[in-house]
């Protein structure tokens, strides 16, 4: 796993965003897997931004959001529909028919997550997959002890995720839906490249052990270990308890010279 450690979030969001630009530039159909949730407004910010000053064109773009709130319509102010429009959607001009997010309103659930794999795969698959972290290592709504091989799916959400996604549901646990339907750690891993985002010091333990300790369902963001591809790129505080700070600097540093010197 490279490891790119920035000073700030603001830092984060940037070199993240600059990632994403890069390959849309190289490749303008670029399929996009995103995330939800108070990490990543900050890189879509900087991409709405980039499309408004540079034209970064998302015409050919085509996107399949991680997952998705079961029991709240698609159009309830908290659901990751509504957040994703808010947020980059509606401010960038993407295709609404190439913006995927789980329906989990739709009716006959297994089928809706079948025909969701085929979509990702008829698309070509995704080219870089966006990933948050739960402060107990879920990525997606992929709790710990989800199978590593899982594949899109409805989930029960761990008290612990209700607790920390209260705050948009009006502070009330019980208002958070208890299922969600998310893509698969599986599905995840077939990402061709995975792009985990951290900020914040409560997110410090579950870095480390996603990026350091063993590879294991109780941690479902570990099995980024064996993704031939995953960039982590953290603030000083998501990176405060990783044991080798200085080496994965060192690397980022040479990474940089090295393409300074390529021109
Ligand atoms: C959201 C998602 C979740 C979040 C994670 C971190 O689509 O997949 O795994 O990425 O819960 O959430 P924040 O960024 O709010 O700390």
């Amino acid at each position: 796993m490279e490891i790119i450690i920035q000073p700030t979030y603001a830092g984060l969001t940037e070199v993240a965003a600059e990632i994403i630009r890069d390959a849309l530039l190289k490749k303008p159909s670029l399929v996009l897997g995103l995330a939800t949730g108070s990490t990543p407004i900050g890189v879509y910010e900087a991409l709405v931004q980039m499309h408004q000053t540079e034209g970064l064109d998302f015409s050919g773009v085509t996107t399949f959001n991680l997952d998705e709130y079961v029991g709240i319509p698609s159009d309830h102010s908290y659901s990751y529909h509504t957040f994703m429009e808010t947020h980059l959607f509606n401010l960038i001009n993407i295709p609404s028919e190439n913006c995927h997010i789980p329906q989990s309103t739709a009716v006959g659930h297994a089928e809706f997550c079948e025909r969701y794999e085929a979509a990702i795969v008829a698309a070509g698959g995704i080219d870089i997959q966006v990933l948050g972290i739960g402060k107990d290592g879920h990525i997606g709504f992929n709790e710990p002890s989800s199978s590593l091989g899982s594949r899109t799916r409805i989930k029960t959400l761990t008290r612990r995720t209700r607790e920390a996604n209260a705050p948009h549901f009006g502070g009330t646990v019980d208002a958070v839906p208890k299922m969600a339907i998310t893509m698969g750690v599986g599905t995840i891993m077939e990402a061709k490249q995975c792009l985990l985002l951290a900020g914040g010091e409560s997110k410090a333990e579950a870095i480390a052990n996603a990026a350091e300790g063993p590879i294991t369902a109780e941690v479902p963001a570990s099995v980024l270990q064996m993704h031939p591809q995953t960039v982590a790129v953290l603030d000083e505080a998501a990176a405060s308890q990783l044991k080798r700070i200085d080496y994965y600097k060192e690397v980022y540093a040479n990474k940089l010279e090295l393409l300074a010197q390529e021109g």
